[in-house]
């Protein structure tokens, strides 16, 4: 049986010597290619290439595409596999922290276009997502950091305990404790297969629980230039942003805002956005434009306590921009 291994280039020369290894003494017949690392590897003339390498290398219907990678890998090689020969299986192995709490599970796949960030793609459930927590010894520390803000997320959306775990934790996960990583990992996915599974498609509200921080984070990355800001670092602005807003219209208790604010910091992500008053403006279009948007209205989600989270809150356009200042000064 045939497998392609999608990698970039970062992490095919730490892994893919030993992944295709262990893949062919699991008696598949493994092959690799690799991509640039970055971002820019995530689009449809990369997608199509892999195409046909996976052609050339005789991939039919009953063949594997590999994703070893973080996010892009995964998202581009789960593109891949969704669309060769109408779909083929395929095994996640992600390699960032964020890739394993988050993009490998829920079968979100996509690429970009010039016009913006996931613009196409397709549901595809892998058959299967192999995660090896040494992996992320090699993992520079701002990758690491930003893969921290999502699991803050799963705490603040839908887990007060496993937040608390979490916070109790937070100089051990500094320091990729792997015993600790390992609950924090599981747990993690369990919560997205949880999410995920009542939710699929995102049809109804509940898989929007996952865009949490995402609403500004996403624009922050959008009106910045991407580049500038990892995504979890704009995830995390993102959230301090939503804790306010939850404070002003939720009623999240002024306690529990500073509870979470004050983990991101220990976590040694961004909570504000210095001097980025000015940006008000690029960021509320950006917002606008977010594609998950209904009817140009921002629909936001909201915490009423940590862990109790809120989808489709209406915020008003004067608490919007003062709450972004707020994150400025
Ligand atoms: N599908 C989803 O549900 C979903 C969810 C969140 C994010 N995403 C996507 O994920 C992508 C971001 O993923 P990411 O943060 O993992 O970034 P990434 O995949 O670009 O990886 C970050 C960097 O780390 C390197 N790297 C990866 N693993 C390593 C390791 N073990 N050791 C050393 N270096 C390693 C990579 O080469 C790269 O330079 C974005 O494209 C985003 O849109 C998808």
């Amino acid at each position: 049986m045939q497998a392609l291994i999608v990698s970039d280039a970062n992490v095919d020369a730490l892994y893919g010597a030993a992944c295709e290894a262990a893949l062919r003494a699991q008696g598949l017949n493994a092959r690799r290619a690799v991509v640039p690392a970055g971002e820019a590897s995530k689009d449809l003339g990369r997608a199509a290439a892999l195409c046909s390498a996976a052609a050339q290398a005789g991939l039919d219907r009953s063949s594997w595409i590999a994703a070893l990678g973080g996010g892009m890998v995964g998202d581009l090689a789960g593109f891949v596999a969704a669309v060769y020969l109408r779909g083929v299986r395929c095994l996640h192995i992600p390699t960032t922290l964020l890739a394993m709490v988050d993009s490998s599970v829920g079968g979100k796949t996509g690429v970009n276009l010039p016009e913006g960030k996931n613009l196409v793609g397709a549901f595809h459930q892998p058959q299967a997502v192999a995660a090896d927590l040494d992996t992320l010894e090699t993992l520079p520390e701002r990758e690491y950091l930003s893969g921290l803000a999502e699991v803050v997320k799963y705490g603040l959306i839908y887990d007060a305990e496993f937040f608390a775990l979490v916070e109790r934790g937070a100089d051990t996960l500094l320091l990729r404790d792997k015993a600790l990583l390992e609950t924090v990992v599981s747990r993690c996915c369990e919560i997205k297969a949880e999410i995920v599974a009542a939710d699929e498609k995102e049809r109804g509200d509940l898989r929007a629980l996952l865009n949490f921080g995402h609403t500004l984070g996403h624009a922050l990355e959008n009106a910045e230039g991407y580049g500038r800001w990892l995504h979890g670092e704009a995830v995390a602005i993102g959230m301090a942003y939503a804790l306010e807003l939850s404070c002003a219209a939720r009623g999240l208790p002024r306690a529990e805002c500073e509870r979470a604010r004050t983990l991101l910091r220990k976590l040694r992500l961004p909570v504000r956005r210095d001097g980025g008053a000015a940006l008000w403006t690029a960021l509320r279009r950006a917002m606008a434009a977010d594609k998950k948007t209904l009817d140009h209205k921002l629909r936001f989600v909201l915490l009423e306590r940590i862990g109790r989270a809120q989808t489709g809150c209406d915020v008003k356009d004067n608490l919007l921009a003062e709450k972004w200042h707020v994150c400025c000064e």
